[in-house]
């Protein structure tokens, strides 16, 4: 099985929902508790084995190269100051030289179009796809999770989770054939997907969450620049255009999802990480247990 060495992360969209805390810093490195939701993604990657990361951006975020790169001053700064455990917070977040690609979308056309802007980086291998605006608190991380079900099956994977009671005609919803072995039955032949369908008329109550396993033949299909939901070119429909070409398997995760493109859900993400923390977990519940008795 071809290993899965590089992540697609599209991060070019306006995060219209986030204004106006996205006006002038990009979605992506607003702070979920002691970093952005970007330096946490990355892990998630780089814990999944992932090489290179191909950043997709759009115009007025280029402190996201800023982010992955040496802060010459302040590194210098903090190691005069003996501030070693912050220095490796900080330097722990970068990426070795060459292990991470930008590339310019130039216009949000949609998310379809920001994934088939890395399509002459990724070339013909099997590649992920990271929505990093869904941050998944998962161990093994989600896409550790996907890749191992790409190791027993091969083609395409795509992770998906239940929708909240009543919510599916809001979300990309998938129809599931038979019950791949083993993954404690989390992982199924998906022979359709649905973007939004009415209440009632949903094949299952899974959507698709943000973290993919992709066959290069998706850029044909994405090629056609086809516009679909909400004028924008959509990966959802590249996918089904390769469903009767290509195996698909839905995998169920184990974990809970953050949907860190609006502000409560940023919030929930935030304090969820900071209760987790390591060193300041239980100063960040002591804190909120103060805040609530009021
Ligand atoms: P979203 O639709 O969730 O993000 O796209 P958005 O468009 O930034 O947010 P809203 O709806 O205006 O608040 C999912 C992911 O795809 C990226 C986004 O940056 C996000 O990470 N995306 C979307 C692109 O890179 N380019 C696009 O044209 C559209």
């Amino acid at each position: 099985m071809t290993r899965i060495r590089k992540a697609v992360l599209p991060v070019a969209g306006l995060g219209t929902r986030n204004l106006p805390a996205a006006k002038v810093t990009p979605k992506n490195l607003l702070n979920v508790f002691d970093r952005p939701i970007l330096a946490h993604v990355v892990a998630e990657g780089r814990a999944a084995g992932i090489e290179h990361f191909v950043i997709v951006l759009g115009r007025g975020q280029g402190a996201i190269e800023d982010y992955f790169d040496h802060a010459v001053e302040l590194e210098q700064a903090l190691t005069d100051k003996g501030r070693g455990e912050l220095l490796a917070a900080l330097t722990g977040d970068l990426l070795a030289p060459g292990q991470m690609s930008f590339v310019r979308q130039m216009a949000p056309l949609g998310l379809g179009h920001a994934v088939w802007c890395a399509r002459d980086i990724i070339g013909d291998e099997p590649f992920a796809v990271m929505l990093p605006d869904m941050l998944m608190d998962a161990s093994p991380g989600a896409l550790a999770q996907a890749i191992e079900a790409h190791d027993a099956v091969g083609g395409n994977i795509i992770v998906v989770e239940p929708a909240p009671e009543g919510e599916t005609h809001k979300y990309g919803i998938v129809a599931l054939g038979e019950t791949a072995p083993g993954f404690r039955g989390r992982l199924r032949r998906m022979t359709g997907m649905v973007e939004k369908p009415p209440p009632g008329t949903e094949p299952s109550n899974l959507f698709i969450s943000g973290r993919y396993i992709l066959q290069s033949g998706v850029f044909e299909a994405l090629a056609a620049h086809s516009r679909g939901a909400g004028g924008e070119i959509q990966l959802t429909d590249a996918l089904r255009a390769r469903l009767d070409q290509e195996m698909f398997h839905a995998l169920a995760y184990e974990g809970r999802t953050f949907d860190c493109g609006d502000p409560l859900g940023l919030l929930r993400a935030g304090v969820a990480f900071g209760l987790k923390h390591p060193s300041q977990g239980a100063a960040v519940r002591a804190a909120l247990t103060a805040l609530l008795a009021g």
